[in-house]
């Protein structure tokens, strides 16, 4: 029998539930909130954990209560052999949930054998329907792959299939609509995401951010009424319903932040870390795991840090008035894994 996890409480009374795994800091795409710059200093391969490691790491912190893991990147499916990693979580029985965030380009080749691996559910990043917006947006030409890629991961038969998209005026505003009526025909839940001030998004300027609030006045001037759905959860998207039962998320991190409720850390792919997205300094795990065979030793560690947690990233950002980009390019430089593609979106 498998003892009960643990329930370990941050200062704010949060426990420790839901852990995003980035297995790559590589990306194949540029898109502008995220990665916008010309070059970028990428992990060197010695530091980046291996799949035993990471499955060990996954070990200890279900034992402390994570019951949810999310595996992201950079873009997850350019590491090597993926499903073999899927294949050692899937096997973790305290993990109810185990799911994928992907920029969809490399799902035709993968979402089969991912499926088969174990992986419960996909969620691809798609932000605009329109090719020359995606050149502009992602600075690559790869639209019909990321289409293809839903169908793919529909075809796989993953349940509860969603897509993200960031919403950034000027840029993809216009498609606001399209965007829901496009996900209700592949039978996915669409979720908008408010452009974030985070990591590498060194373009970031307030007037950019589309808002919960102008997104809900827009949608029902084109669809009619909207109704939030009552449900208690952690997750950062507040969902809402059509009339015509179509339901649909926002994720409203930069004019109402989840913090209260935030139950999630993150992993780099080298092993750093993070309690919240904005920290700016993690716990190097590597190392420890490298050096210390002891997984109650581990659990110790996690465990410390986890009560010790006191972050509320997002809401501090809000309480800034007149905010620029959070981190400026010298600041990256200096300090690269405040991107958002080594802590994983
Ligand atoms: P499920 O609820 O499991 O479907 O997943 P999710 O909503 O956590 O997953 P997803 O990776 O799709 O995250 C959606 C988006 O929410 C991210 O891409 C970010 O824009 C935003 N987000 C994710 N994690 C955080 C976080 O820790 N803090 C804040 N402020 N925003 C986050
Ligand atoms: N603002 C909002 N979301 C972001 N992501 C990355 N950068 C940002 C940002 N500046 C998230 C998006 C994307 C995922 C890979 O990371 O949700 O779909
Ligand atoms: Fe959690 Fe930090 Fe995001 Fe707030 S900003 S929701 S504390 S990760």
């Amino acid at each position: 029998m498998l003892a009960d996890a643990m329930n370990v409480l941050d200062t704010l009374q949060r426990s420790l539930r839901n852990l995003r795994l980035s297995v790559t800091d590589r990306c194949n795409l540029r898109c502008a909130y995220c990665m916008p710059e010309e070059e970028y200093k990428w992990l060197p391969k010695r530091s980046i954990l291996s799949f035993e490691e990471i499955a060990r790491v996954v070990r200890v912190f279900t034992s402390l209560g994570v019951d949810k893991v999310r595996i992201t990147g950079g873009e997850p499916l350019l590491r090597r052999e993926l499903a073999n990693l899927v294949r050692l979580l899937a096997a973790n029985p305290r993990l109810a949930d185990l799911a994928l965030t992907t920029n969809g380009v490399l799902l035709v080749e993968q979402a089969r054998e991912l499926r088969d691996a174990g992986l419960k559910r996909v969620t691809v990043s798609l932000d605009t329907l329109r090719p020359e917006t995606f050149r502009a947006l992602a600075r690559r030409d790869d639209l019909d792959r990321v289409l293809a890629g839903i169908q793919a991961a529909r075809d796989a038969g993953f349940p509860g299939l969603k897509l993200d998209a960031v919403m950034i005026k000027g840029a993809n505003d216009g498609e606001l609509c399209d965007l829901l009526d496009y996900a209700k025909s592949v039978g996915a839940e669409l979720r908008y995401i408010e452009y974030m001030d985070v990591g590498g998004a060194t373009r970031w300027r307030a007037a950019d951010v589309l808002s919960r609030a102008e997104m809900l006045e827009r949608l029902a001037a084109r669809f009619g009424p909207i109704e939030p759905v009552r449900e208690i959860s952690n997750a950062p998207a507040e969902r809402f319903r059509l009339a015509d039962g179509t339901v649909f998320g926002i994720i409203a991190s930069t004019t109402a932040p989840f913090c209260s409720s935030c139950d999630r850390s993150r992993l780099t792919a080298d092993g750093m870390w993070y309690r919240c997205l904005y920290a700016t300094t993690g716990t190097n795990l590597r190392d420890a795991l490298r050096s210390e065979p002891d997984d109650a030793k581990l659990a110790e560690l996690i465990a410390g840090h986890w009560r010790a947690r006191a972050d509320r990233g997002a809401e501090d950002r809000l309480a800034e008035l007149s905010r620029g980009a959070y981190a400026g390019r010298d600041e990256l430089a200096q300090n690269p894994h405040l991107e958002m593609h080594k802590r994983g979106g």
